[in-house]
């Protein structure tokens, strides 16, 4: 492994300039009516409270990562890798793709986190219902931490940050710009939070650095409660509206899952590294992105259905993209399975954190015998050899 390098501030390969202006619509809404009125929305405010955690005091930052993969990317998580291309690559070049695919893939995940950071204080300010506002609060909370989060890998780890992909910008702006708030939940939280919650669940077991694993099953288990709380906004609401009002959201999640499926593409890494349109064309046939369709497809379908958001039209739409097959997940197994994953991760955690505290302890100790405690080199620092989290 080589040195990790010191980023001050990422390389910058491709952004939109300055600030991105998103145009807003929708009213803001005073509730007058303090009584609990949904038992399980309190609930899931309860969790919300209760399952906080701080970014920097429960992950492993001093953790070096690999600089030439600093997220551990198996390959077949790089969508160039089945291709001729691919093949004919020195490793030295191999190795400069994983890093731009970390950094693409987790700039995706940056901005996107600031979206839901912008697009749930959207929702939390334009519905009607106390118990939703006060759960949305701690929503907001989870999205800045992962902002923090993703943020502070990308400039401490990885040291690249690319644009966001064109097909989520343009579902945030349609939401943003739509004065009725439930657009806003079923891109945020039927779509892209669906997405992330498996995409973040494939990454807590299978990337091969741990602080990128040990993050990535902190922020599944609070995406967890971002999609159960778009179902408890919609599940009821969407009962309530006329055909046509249903029909417009119909057009709105199919053309969403369209752009999921065939317009999140990673061609920005290809025009940076100047690999032109054989990358392009290879990335985007690519088993990796077959396997990322299974994936959001598996929580997206059902999440429609579970929402009543699964007409004729809506079907039609999943039929032509190949993904209706996922209605019959079961989805109660597969949110069980996430919840024992986080829970073992989360354990995993915690145990390398205390034995990182008796390290420390132990450092402390024997500093204080050799009469170095104060300001001697090391003190108050864990060994080198301390384990890190799993
Ligand atoms: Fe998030
Ligand atoms: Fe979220």
């Amino acid at each position: 492994m080589t040195t990790v390098p010191d980023f001050t501030r990422p390389e910058v390969l491709t952004a939109l300039a300055g600030e991105w202006i998103v145009p807003v619509q929708g009213n803001a809404v005073i509730s007058w009516d303090y009584d609990t009125r949904n038992e399980r929305m309190v609930r899931l405010y309860g969790q919300g409270k209760q399952r906080q955690w701080n970014m920097s005091d429960e992950l492993d930052w001093d953790h070096e990562v690999d600089p030439d993969n600093p997220l551990g990317l198996p390959d077949d998580f790089i969508s160039i890798a089945h291709s001729d291309l691919w093949q004919r690559l020195p490793e030295s070049e191999r190795a400069v793709v994983r890093r731009h695919s970390c950094g693409w893939l987790y700039s995706q995940f940056l901005h996107a986190e600031q979206a839901a950071l912008v697009g749930v204080g959207k929702i939390l300010v334009a519905v009607d219902e106390l118990d939703s506002k006060l759960y949305a609060a701690t929503q907001i909370v989870d999205e800045a931490r992962h902002v923090e989060g993703f943020n502070r890998f990308l400039h401490t780890k990885i040291g690249l940050r690319y644009g966001l992909s064109p097909s989520i910008s343009a579902m945030f702006e349609h939401a943003m710009a739509e004065p009725r708030w439930d657009f806003a939940v079923l891109a945020a939280h039927i779509l892209i939070e669906n997405m992330g919650l498996a995409t973040f669940g494939q990454h807590r077991e299978r990337l091969m650095d741990p602080l990128a694993r040990s993050f990535s099953a902190y922020v599944a288990r609070d995406e967890a409660r971002h999609v159960a709380f778009g179902r408890l906004l919609l599940r009821d609401y969407y009962t309530q509206l006329s055909e046509p009002e249903i029909r417009e959201r119909e057009d709105f999640v199919v053309e969403g899952c369209w752009a999921l499926r065939d317009r999140y593409v990673d061609d920005d890494i290809w025009n940076v590294l100047g690999y032109g349109e054989e990358a392009v064309k290879a990335a985007r046939r690519s088993p990796a992105k077959r396997e990322f369709r299974r994936l959001v497809f598996m929580r997206i379908v059902p999440g429609l259905k579970e929402i009543g958001m699964f007409g004729p039209r809506v079907q039609e739409g999943l039929k032509r993209m190949g993904v209706l097959g996922f209605q019959d997940v079961d989805e109660v197994a597969l949110r069980e399975l996430d919840d024992k994953a986080a829970v073992e991760a989360l354990t995993r955690n915690d145990l390398a954190a205390r034995r990182r505290d008796i390290a420390q302890h132990v450092a402390l100790g024997k500093a204080a015998e050799d009469g170095s405690a104060e300001g001697g080199p090391g003190a108050g620092k864990a060994p080198a050899d301390a384990p890190a989290a799993p």
